[in-house]
C-alpha cells in the first residue's frame, strides 16, 4: 500500500510538472515565440496577398483551375494570419505586417514560387518556430504554428501536383475545401473530422 501511495505520489508530481511547464514559460522564451509568431503572420499575410495576385495571373492565363488552388491557398493563409494573430494579442504584442506588392510572373513560375515558399515554411520555418514554442511551453503557440505548418505541407504538394499538371488545369469551377479553424486545403471532403484539428467537416469552406 504503501509503494501504491508513492506511485500515486510520483504520478501527480509528473502531471504538475508537465501542467507547470506549460502555465509558465520563461520571459525569455516567451518573447522568442513572440517573435516567432509576428515573423509568421507577416509571413502569413503577404502570401495571402501574392496567392490573390497569381489567381488573377492564372485566370488571365486560363488556368482556372489553378486559380481556384491560389484563392483557396490564400483564404488559408488568411486563417493563419488571423490564428496568429490571436496568440500574438495573448502573449501581450500587436499583430503588424508589411505587406509587399507581390511580384507576379507567369503562371508556372508562380507555383515555383509558391512551392518553394511552402516547402521553407513546412521543412524550416515552422519545425524551428514549434520546437522554440514546445520549449517555451506556449499551448496556444504550438497550436497555431502546428496548424499553419500541416496545411502549408499541403499546399506544397497541391502546388506540386498543379505544375506537373498544368495542361489539366483549366476547368472551371474546380471546389477546393478549406478548414475555417486550422486552414487545412484539400480537394474532397471524404472524412468525418478535420485531419488536423480535428474540428467536424461542416467547419469547411468551399472555394472556387
Ligand atoms: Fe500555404
Ligand atoms: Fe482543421
Amino acid at each position: 500500500m504503501r509503494h501504491f501511495g508513492l506511485c500515486i505520489g510520483l504520478a501527480g508530481l509528473v502531471v504538475l510538472s508537465a501542467a507547470l511547464a506549460y502555465a509558465r514559460p520563461t520571459p525569455q522564451l516567451a518573447n522568442v515565440t513572440l517573435e516567432n509568431l509576428e515573423t509568421a503572420f507577416n509571413g502569413e499575410s503577404n502570401a495571402h496577398a501574392r496567392y490573390l495576385a497569381f489567381a488573377q495571373e492564372a485566370d488571365k492565363e486560363g488556368y482556372f483551375q489553378i486559380a481556384s488552388l491560389f484563392r483557396a491557398a490564400a483564404h488559408a493563409e488568411e486563417i493563419h494570419a488571423k490564428n496568429h494573430a490571436n496568440e500574438i494579442k495573448t502573449l501581450g504584442g500587436t499583430p503588424q505586417a508589411k505587406i509587399d506588392i507581390p511580384v507576379v510572373k507567369a503562371t508556372k513560375e508562380n507555383l515555383e514560387a509558391a512551392i518553394k515558399g511552402e516547402t521553407y515554411e513546412r521543412d524550416v520555418m515552422y519545425p524551428e518556430f514549434y520546437k522554440q514554442a514546445r520549449t517555451a511551453g506556449i499551448a496556444g503557440a504550438v497550436q497555431t504554428i502546428n496548424y499553419a505548418s500541416a496545411a502549408e505541407a499541403e499546399h506544397a504538394k497541391l502546388f506540386t501536383s498543379a505544375l506537373n499538371n498544368m495542361a489539366t488545369m483549366r476547368a472551371k469551377g474546380v471546389t477546393y475545401y478549406v478548414c475555417t479553424i486550422c486552414g487545412y486545403t484539400t480537394t474532397n471532403l471524404d472524412f468525418a473530422k478535420c485531419h488536423t484539428c480535428y474540428s467536424p467537416k461542416e467547419k469547411y469552406v468551399a472555394v472556387t
